[in-house]
């Protein structure tokens, strides 16, 4: 098993001291920063919009892996990818012509993902996973941090990853939501790439310890 690529969720940081926030990740054995946009019509909350993902890559020295859970993505990829984002994921529920998204997002430099909520079958990304640098399966349903994580998420990882080596494809899998150091081992196990974990990590009286115990996972 590979180490896993760890993405902290800026969601769950302490948004007053952003700079020091994104810092501690700097410091740490992070790999990206995940950053959360919510639109309050896709999901049922608002985050941050994109003066605050600039400001975050202003201080970021790790790749930005933006997770857009808004309707109509195609309007603000070229923003996003302008703020500073390094890999853009769209949902599979919020766009109708995905693979045309997909290709938008290649075209602007940036490396494309597709979510998938909790209650979506792994199969709607049967005729898109060769296309696509990475998938972020959701294992809670998106709009808040600091929710349980959804058991049924191990079987959808295996399928996927089966899905995955049939095609020959090479999209990594992402986890995001409910992620700690209990799940972290048979998440990777089920063939997971890359844990995104928010209230874990910030809310844990060390972050660095925490995210160094998460990227030491096997
Ligand atoms: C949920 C977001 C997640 C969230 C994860 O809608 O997409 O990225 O920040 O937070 P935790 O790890 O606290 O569940
Ligand atoms: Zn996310």
């Amino acid at each position: 098993m590979q180490t896993p690529v760890i993405a902290p969720s800026i969601l769950a940081a302490d948004f007053g001291n952003l700079e020091r926030e994104v810092k501690m990740i700097n410091d740490s054995q992070a790999d990206w920063i995940h950053v959360d946009i919510m639109d309050g019509v896709f999901v049922p909350n608002f985050s941050m919009g994109l003066p605050v993902v600039e400001a975050v890559k202003r201080h970021a020295k790790k790749p930005l892996d933006v997770h857009l859970m808004i309707v109509n993505p195609d309007h603000y990829l070229a923003a996003f990818c302008k703020a500073g984002a390094h890999s853009i994921s769209v949902h599979v529920e919020a766009c109708q012509h995905l693979h045309s998204t997909i290709q938008q997002i290649k075209a602007l430099g940036c490396k494309a993902g597709v979510a998938i909520n909790p209650h979506t079958p792994v199969i709607q990304l049967e005729n898109i996973i060769a296309d696509i640098d990475l998938v972020c399966v959701m294992s809670v349903n998106p709009g808040f941090g600091g929710q349980k994580f959804i058991e049924h998420t191990y079987r959808k990882v295996e399928k996927l990853k089966k899905m995955i080596l049939d095609a020959n494809a090479t999209a990594l899998i992402e986890i995001d939501g409910g992620v700690n150091q209990q799940n972290a081992k048979p998440l990777l196990d089920a063939g997971a790439d890359v844990l995104v974990a928010g209230n874990f990590v910030f809310s844990a009286a060390n972050p660095m310890d925490v995210i160094a115990r998460l990227k030491a996972t096997h």
